[in-house]
């Protein structure tokens, strides 16, 4: 029996298929390559030493996704597969709800037909809004979203649950992501942008390699300890290992949970500049400029309910996750095309 990993040759895809095969487990990975590389898949063999079976296939392509259940015994999934600019969203909104929302609807239809009703879908804080009380659990109202990418990921989780209503044989989590920052610590896999970096890990160690200039700090003015953003940084492998835990977590039981995946520590954009300069050994310059749209002053996670319930916590600090940013950045100035 195997786990289907889609989206497994992304930045979050590839460090849980490491995690998954160091574990034991038997996965098959799906990837259409439209934000990823095979090139990644090619180290994530390497580093484990194991292999596994890979189709390049769409979320939309019902006969690619049958082929792969045919011939594979699929006991469950993890859904990564997605489109992920927050900014790209707002200029393609149909990409995205296409992409997204038909696509996981497809999978489920495929998943259905074969009789597998467990899956870890790739949520995201982003469904929370602007939250009104922090930490954030996951009993918190969902927030009103600035995006059709963070409206995607709410959509789904709706679409997921009203799945368990009509068959309670299904079990979902619903991962609910903070900020995932990092690399694996070989410096081999790691978050490899297709042109300028939006999220500002990748911003800053491109700065530091001298790939980019500066680093636009959004706005020094909301209510924060130092007036710039405040988020909960999590490291990528703690984020991994908690799809592990979630995936077994899911074969036990029935039903749909929401987990936040957060260190439940908040850092400021300062801050994790800070942390940066200190991994890396440089100055970072930066320069405040306005505000950006849809931005909200801070969000961090109550990570508690993943704690007692999966038995996952987050254990690597900011500084770890700058080192491991760095150590990736310096090893592939050109990410997967070095
Ligand atoms: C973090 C902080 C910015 C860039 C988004 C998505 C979320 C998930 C993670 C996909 C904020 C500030 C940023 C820069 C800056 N994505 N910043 N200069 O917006 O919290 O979350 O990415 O799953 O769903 O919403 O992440 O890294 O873009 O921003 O000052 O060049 O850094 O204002 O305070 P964000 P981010």
């Amino acid at each position: 029996m195997s786990i289907l990993i889609t989206g497994g040759a992304g930045y979050i895809g590839s460090h849980t298929c490491v995690e998954m095969l160091n574990a034991g487990k038997e996965i098959v990975v799906m990837d259409n390559f439209y934000n990823s590389k095979p090139e990644a898949l090619r180290r994530v063999k390497e580093l484990t030493g194991k292999d596994f079976k890979f189709y390049e296939c769409d979320l939309l392509d019902t006969e690619g996704l049958i082929r792969i259940f045919k011939e594979n015994k699929i006991e469950g999934v993890i859904h990564f597969a997605g489109l992920k600019a927050v900014g790209e969203s707002v200029q393609v909104p149909l990409k995205y709800y296409n992409n997204n929302i038909t696509g996981t609807i497809t999978l489920c239809q495929v998943m259905e037909d074969f009789g597998c009703k467990k899956m870890v879908f790739s949520s995201s804080a982003t469904v929370y809004g602007n939250a009104a009380v922090l930490p954030v659990t996951e009993e918190a109202p969902k927030g009103e979203l600035t995006n059709p990418y963070g409206r995607t990921k709410s959509m789904i989780e709706e679409i997921l649950k009203d799945l368990y209503i009509s068959d309670n044989s299904w079990s979902v989590a619903l991962l609910r992501y903070f900020n995932p920052i990092g690399a694996h610590e070989s410096g081999r896999i790691g978050e490899d942008p297709n042109d300028i970096p939006n999220n500002i890990c990748p911003y800053i160690s491109q700065v530091a390699a001298g790939k980019l200039e500066i680093l636009p700090v959004y706005g020094n003015d909301y209510d924060t300890p130092d007036g710039t953003g405040v988020r909960d940084y999590i490291h990528v492998v703690d984020l991994a290992k908690g799809h592990l835990k979630a995936l077994d977590y899911i074969m036990k039981t029935t039903g749909v949970e929401a987990f936040n995946l957060g260190t439940g520590k908040g850092n400021s954009v300062l801050e994790l500049i800070a942390a940066y300069e200190k991994a890396c050994g440089k100055k970072i310059p930066y320069k405040i400029v306005g505000r950006r749209p849809g931005d909200i002053a801070a969000i961090y996670a109550d990570p508690s309910k993943a704690e007692q319930v999966l038995g996952w916590t987050a254990e690597l600090s900011l500084e770890k996750m700058c080192e491991d940013a760095w150590r990736w950045q310096s090893n592939n100035p050109n990410g997967y095309d070095s």
